[in-house]
Parts: C-alpha cells; sequence; structure tokens
C-alpha cells in the first residue's frame, strides 16, 4: 500500500527542493570544492562507488532473443540465472511481476517465448 500518492510525492520533493534552495542561500556559507557541500551545517559529501560487476550471460537457447532483448535493461542476467529451477507457471508469474510491479516494457507476445526459455534453461546453467 502506498504512503503518498504520486502527486504528493512531487509536492514533498518541490518542497524539499525549495527549503534546501533556501538554506543554501540564506546561509551565505556555502563552501564548495569537487567533493564536498557544506550549507545550513549540513555538509554534503560526493561518494565514488564501485558496483560488482556481472559477466554472466544467458546462455543460447530457443528464446533467447527474447530475454536477452527484455530482462538486461535493469539488471544483470545473474539475478535471473541465479534462480532456483522453477515451473513454468513461477516464471510466469516472474515475468508478470516485472512488467506490472516494475513497469518493465515488454510486450505481451513475447511473454511465452521468455517463460518457455526460463523453463528450460533450468538446470542447463
Ligand atoms: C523495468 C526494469 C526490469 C526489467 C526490464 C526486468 N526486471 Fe527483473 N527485476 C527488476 C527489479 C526492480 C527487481 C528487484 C531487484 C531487487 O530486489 O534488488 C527484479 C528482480 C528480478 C528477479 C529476482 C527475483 C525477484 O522477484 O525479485 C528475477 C528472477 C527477475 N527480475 C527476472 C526478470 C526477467 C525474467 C525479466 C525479463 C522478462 C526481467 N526481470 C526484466 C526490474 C526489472
Amino acid at each position: 500500500m502506498a504512503v503518498f500518492s504520486n502527486s504528493q510525492v512531487n509536492r514533498i520533493v518541490v518542497v524539499l527542493a525549495v527549503v534546501m534552495w533556501a538554506a543554501v542561500r540564506g546561509s551565505g556559507a556555502v563552501r564548495a570544492d569537487s567533493s564536498t557541500v557544506t550549507a545550513a551545517g549540513v555538509t554534503l559529501h560526493s561518494v565514488s562507488v564501485d558496483l560488482p560487476g556481472s559477466d554472466r550471460s544467458f546462455p543460447n537457447a530457443a528464446g533467447a532473443e527474447a530475454v536477452n532483448n527484455n530482462c538486461t535493461g535493469c539488471h544483470s542476467p545473474g539475478m535471473v540465472l541465479t534462480q532456483p529451477p522453477l515451473p513454468a507457471s513461477v516464471w510466469q508469474t516472474e515475468v508478470n511481476k516485472m512488467r506490472t510491479t516494475y513497469k518493465a516494457p515488454i510486450v505481451a507476445e513475447d511473454v511465452p517465448a521468455i517463460v518457455a526459455y526460463l523453463t528450460q534453461i533450468d538446470g542447463a546453467k
């Protein structure tokens, strides 16, 4: 259940931006270099983070193209390949979740090929 509606979130973001802008302007004590900004007693530090890479790729099999086209935009293949062997019904639910909950732009016609592929490669990865 959402705590805030989208329009409430937009309003909160705008209010926060205005408050932060006012704090930075009003304090007259903005000190900025390449990695820190201090204003109104608050210091923000920039940090650099190296995220782990993944060199796993989907094994070749019928339907691999549909999976490569639709399932690598938001996370690595490893997110999918790390799952235990699952029956088609569970993969169907998983693909539905990517489409509805995470708004993955997967065309409906590709779903059967994706589900068949994911079910078929279980144990072959
Ligand atoms: C629009 C972005 C997006 C696309 C495209 C996408 N996913 Fe995901 N997927 C996510 C997010 C967000 C998570 C949750 C990540 C987390 O929990 O850290 C996730 C997690 C997963 C998981 C881990 C289990 C779970 O339910 O959290 C699996 C398996 C998975 N995705 C499969 C797929 C498959 C198969 C496709 C292609 C049909 C796909 N994803 C395409 C966003 C996407």
